[in-house]
């Protein structure tokens, strides 16, 4: 529901700011009330009269405009709203985002807010795909902040690719999902996701197939049904969702610790493939191939259980722990039993068996295990699952 709402929207110079117009007409439209800010840079794509007349409010430019002070400080202006949006949001101001400068009203407004920020990115594609800027995206989604396209497509500059911003239905219904209270808003929700890797030497390690896919689309289900997230992910190839706290680990040690310094929380969901044993004897330094010499030998030490150390924990131990069981065989039995085990209150269970391209796929198939007993979800995609799951905990915690 937007209509009463209060979005801050700081325009950025790109070629794409002209479709900030038609998005402030559209917000008013919906009986969004919206503040805009413009960069200087912005400023050579649309004219400040224009953007003021659409959102029929002043539209604030410089931070050293002592009479904005006077009416509304830097740090007021940058809490009075909702949400702020920026739309489009260059290369430029994103490297300024994730690095923590405030050189201009519309960085430190984005410095200094309270509030959740959602990002409309548009730009070249090579910028885009730069590294600079795809280390920035990381680090900004690991700040919690939202992200809405870019789309792929034709570009301004006659190249082919993604940059395009998203186009005004798309940024619309993203503030309208990120406004929205949910029923997980005020809940702690811990994901752990990906695989672990355990190290040999300092260049080698044992790793498993996990992409990470299923616990990403459950963090990102859980974020936008408004809950706060903890994302702990081992060295996953599928990226983190937006809008929660990413803490990136690489072994199950590491995730242990993350795990213990994330809590309390309401809910855990151990999406995690956690590897089972690390290397006991991993060397400090690499190991050499000698000519001659004995091969390496490896000898295995247990890993913390996670899962069964959380749901074991008394004190402290969330509401609703949920855990996954990979089986190939007796799926139900043995799930129900890891169940007991573990000591968890939910366990996912899929099957894994190669033929059915479950691991590393876009799909799963799983059948949920409660104290009520099994329930077979059909086939879905990863996103469905994690919705259908999102809005079980939800009825759950009631
Ligand atoms: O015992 P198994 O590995 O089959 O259990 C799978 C479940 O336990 C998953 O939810 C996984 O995230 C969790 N787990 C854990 N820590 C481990 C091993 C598994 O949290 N060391």
């Amino acid at each position: 529901m937007l209509s009463g709402k209060h979005v801050l929207l700081i325009i950025s110079g790109g070629i794409a700011a002209f479709k900030s117009l038609d998005l402030i007409r559209r917000l008013r439209d919906e009986g969004v009330s919206v503040t805009p800010v413009l960069t200087h840079a912005a400023e050579e794509f649309v004219t400040p009269l224009s953007v003021s007349a659409l959102a029929a409010r002043k539209v604030y430019r410089d931070i050293f405009d002592l009479t904005d002070e006077a009416e509304m400080g830097h740090i007021e202006l940058s809490r009075a709203a909702d949400l702020v949006v920026v739309a489009p949001a260059t290369a430029d101001l994103m490297a300024k985002m994730a690095t923590g400068l405030a050189n201009d009203l519309a960085s430190t407004l984005l410095l200094a807010t309270d509030k959740r920020v959602l990002i409309a990115p548009a730009m070249n594609v090579r910028m885009w795909q730069h590294p600079a800027t795809q280390r920035n995206i990381a680090t900004l989604a690991g700040d919690g902040v939202l992200f809405v396209g870019p789309d792929e497509g034709e570009m301004a500059c006659g190249e082919f690719g993604p940059g395009r911003m998203a186009e005004t239905p798309q940024i619309i219904a993203a503030i309208d999902a990120a406004l929205s209270a949910g029923p997980l808003a005020g809940r702690h929700v811990l994901v752990t996701s990906g695989p672990t890797h355990e190290p040999i030497d300092p260049v080698r390690y044992i790793a498993n197939r996990s992409s990470g896919a299923q616990g990403a689309a459950i963090a990102r289900a859980a974020a936008a049904l408004g809950a706060d997230v903890t994302f702990v992910t081992g060295p996953a190839t599928v990226p983190p969702p937006a809008g929660v706290r990413v803490v990136q680990v690489e072994t199950a040690t590491q995730m242990m610790t993350a795990v213990e310094d994330a809590l309390p929380a309401d809910v855990m969901i151990a999406a995690a493939a956690v590897a089972d044993w690390r290397v006991d004897n991993a060397a400090g330094s690499k190991i050499k191939k000698t000519k001659g010499a004995a091969l390496p030998k490896l000898s295995f030490v247990e890993n913390p259980d996670i899962l069964a150390k959380v749901s074991q924990m008394g004190k402290g131990r969330p509401e609703l722990v949920i855990g996954f069981a990979a089986e190939t065989d007796d799926l139900v039995a043995h799930a129900t039993d890891k169940r007991q085990r573990k000591g968890c209150d939910w366990i996912l269970a899929n099957d894994v068996s190669p033929e059915t391209g479950i691991m590393g796929g876009t799909e799963n198939a799983v059948v949920l295990i409660t104290d009520a007993g099994a329930e077979t979800w059909p086939m879905m995609e990863k996103s469905k699952v994690a919705d259908r799951l999102a809005r079980k905990i939800a009825d759950r915690l009631g």
